[in-house]
């Protein structure tokens, strides 16, 4: 096994010093970059990118070419566990992801089969080692899954959601059918994520891009307790390191304190969260990982140098635990060199916040 050589990201979510703010993009491979619409067009479609270990590390390598990222993302999906699960996954274009056959009864959930990542997911653990191969210990790579709450609404709604009414009428109305739902996705996920570790992934991230649509109730128990369940499952050290795990709930800043008590290593926040409130509040327990407005990005150059300035200095000075990242991922149609503005600002100016 290769030693990093850089392990800022790592040492960042451990609240250890660094020499610089690490920084990496949530979907930082992805449209908004021709080279990946290119092999896009070239593989078909998105699940054949997913589906090849080589394409797949291909397509993970591209934005480490262009910019000076601190850490690399597995380039999968989150819905690939629904889909092991039989739901038959498809991407209608403009529509985003569509499930054939949604779960609408107890029975359809009850018969759920259990997965064994290595056989039903084993295009995925064959790209995290391929990928950590051709990373020979650059930066670290990120292994992840959606949260149970954030798959359970594609499943049950068939895809993407405004109102979530199917989910939310069974959450009321049959919490016990929902809650075998969330249990049975907790496993998969636990055993998912482990299997990504032992083939390479050193850090663990779980999106919970729904959670915000909960009251706090609700969130707590349909979401946040089966975070806490895989933070508890999954394996916290590998090949003589931790490997930190950071939830991000989508929305989610009012229920900090809730999301560090889990027992994560890090937060996820978006831009709806003033980030030196969120350090006061939690950032002596936990590392903070966000927190700019993708949508910055359309901004010219100088502003987006501005806003990574003002995040910096929100964070400010003292015992670091912060990765900077977009609060949510980047958005197509922005200009890649623009991306570029960005990771090079967080590094130029985070320096004096340093050693
Ligand atoms: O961050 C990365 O670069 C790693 C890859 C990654 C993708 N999806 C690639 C992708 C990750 C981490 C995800 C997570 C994901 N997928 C989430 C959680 C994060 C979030 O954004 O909140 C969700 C909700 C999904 C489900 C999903 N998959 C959606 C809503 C879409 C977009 C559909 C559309 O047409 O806009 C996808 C497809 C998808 N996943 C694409 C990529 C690069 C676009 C596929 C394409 O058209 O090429």
């Amino acid at each position: 096994m290769t030693d990093l050589k850089n392990d800022r990201y790592l040492r960042a979510l451990l609240r250890q010093d660094v020499d610089i703010t690490p920084v990496w993009m949530m979907r930082q491979a992805g449209r908004y970059l021709p080279e990946y619409r290119a092999l896009r067009a070239e593989a078909g479609d998105f699940m054949s990118l997913c589906q090849s270990p080589e394409l797949a590390c291909e397509v993970t390598m591209q934005p480490l070419r262009r910019y000076n990222l601190d850490a690399a993302i597995l380039f999968s999906d989150i819905l690939t566990i629904p889909d092991a699960m039989g739901l038959g996954l498809y991407f209608e274009t403009g529509e985003g992801p569509k499930f054939e056959r949604p779960l609408q009864t107890r029975s359809q959930i009850a018969a759920l089969p259990t997965l064994d990542p290595l056989v039903d997911l084993a295009y995925v653990t064959q790209a995290v080692s391929t990928i950590s191969r051709e990373l020979a210990g650059a930066v670290p790579l990120i292994g992840f899954s959606g949260s149970p709450w954030t798959l359970a609404t594609y499943m049950i709604e068939g895809g993407s959601s405004k109102q979530f009414s199917k989910i939310k009428k069974m959450m009321f109305s049959d919490p016990q059918s929902l809650h075998l739902l969330l249990g049975k996705l907790a496993d998969a996920v636990i055993s998912y994520l482990n299997a990504q570790v032992d083939a390479g992934a050193q850090a663990l991230m779980l999106f919970d891009t729904w959670g915000g649509v909960l009251s706090p109730d609700c969130y707590r128990f349909f979401s946040l307790d089966y975070m806490q369940k895989i933070v508890e499952g999954v394996t916290r050290e590998s090949r003589g390191r931790r490997v930190p795990i950071t939830l991000f709930t989508k929305n989610g800043g009012q229920w900090l304190e809730w999301i560090a008590d889990t027992g994560c290593d890090a937060i996820g926040i978006d831009w709806t969260t003033d980030m030196a409130q969120a350090k006061l509040r939690v950032g002596h327990r936990v590392a903070l990982q966000g927190n700019m407005d993708p949508s910055m990005l359309y901004a010219n150059p100088s502003e987006i140098e501005q806003e990574v300035q003002r995040i910096l200095a929100q964070f400010g000075q003292g015992r670091h635990g912060h990765v900077f990242n977009l609060g949510h991922g980047i958005h197509q149609d922005v200009l890649p060199e623009h991306a570029g503005v960005f990771v090079d600002a967080v590094h130029r100016f985070s320096r004096a916040y340093h050693g």
